[in-house]
């Protein structure tokens, strides 16, 4: 693993855009891997600033980490709304080259359909992560076990808490998701994870300092990756 100390959040997004910005200028058709929350959003504007400066998106394909079950494309709290507003509707990326998981079809044919997507196209160039504070990549939660493909999966209470502050109240919150398996994400020939927050701290420990790999602790899992870079924000995780 590549690890790379930025001062602040718009350091960290910086870098992160930089990194995304070669592998376009490398690959006009490249595929990204995305991921929602509020740790990807400095990267998405700086990307839109990009586009705005010439930077072309025609040619890009992505594919989204997750989905809640139960909310469909215009339900302002789905991944598929939220990835419109912040990335989508602001660049010239093809709609018909956007994938990500429908919370709202028969999850259990649209967990094989997704997989077998990531799996024929020869999983995506380049994955952006973030971190639950849990631990959690994706909606990879603590536990025993851990999926290697695209699932459904139940969301753990502290995802649930932690996610409710972008909804109305906390019952509003799905309790179960769609999310890539880890397997599914090792797909992926290279992949950033962006870490920021103070309640990351415990999840960053881990995953610099414990020399362990734990499924209780999925993040740990991505020193098995052959090209993983980790960008933090030290201004918020300060942990060396
Ligand atoms: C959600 C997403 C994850 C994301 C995490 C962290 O649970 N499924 O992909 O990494 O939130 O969110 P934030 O960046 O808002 O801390």
């Amino acid at each position: 693993m590549k690890i790379i100390y930025t001062k602040n959040y718009d350091e960290m997004s910086k870098k992160a855009c930089e990194l995304v910005v070669k592998q376009i200028n490398e690959k006009k058709n490249s595929i990204l891997g995305l991921a929602t929350g509020s740790t990807p959003l400095g990267l998405y504007e700086k990307l839109i600033k990009e586009y705005k400066n010439g930077l072309d998106f025609s040619e890009i394909s992505t594919y989204n980490l997750d989905e809640y079950i139960g909310l469909s494309e215009d339900n302002d709290q789905s991944y598929n709304y939220f990835m419109n507003e912040n990335l989508f509707k602001h660049i010239n990326v093809n709609k018909e080259n956007i994938n990500i998981p429908s919370g709202i079809n028969n999850p259990e044919k649209e967990i094989d359909d997704y997989e077998n997507k990531i799996r024929d196209i020869g999983g995506v160039d380049l994955q952006i992560l973030g971190l639950g504070s849990n631990g959690h990549i994706a909606f990879n939660e603590p536990s025993e076990e851990l999926n290697a493909k695209t699932s459904i999966v139940e969301l753990t209470e502290s995802t649930i808490k932690a996610n409710s502050r972008f909804f109305e109240k906390e019952s509003d919150v799905p309790t179960k998701a769609i999310s890539m398996g880890i397997g599914t994400i090792f797909t992926a020939k290279k992949i950033i994870i962006l870490i920021s927050g103070k309640n990351k701290e415990q999840a960053t420990d881990y995953l610099l300092n414990s020399n362990k790999i734990s499924t209780n602790w999925p993040v740990s899992l991505l020193q098995l990756h052959q090209d993983t870079t980790v960008i933090i924000d030290e201004s918020s995780v300060g942990v060396k």
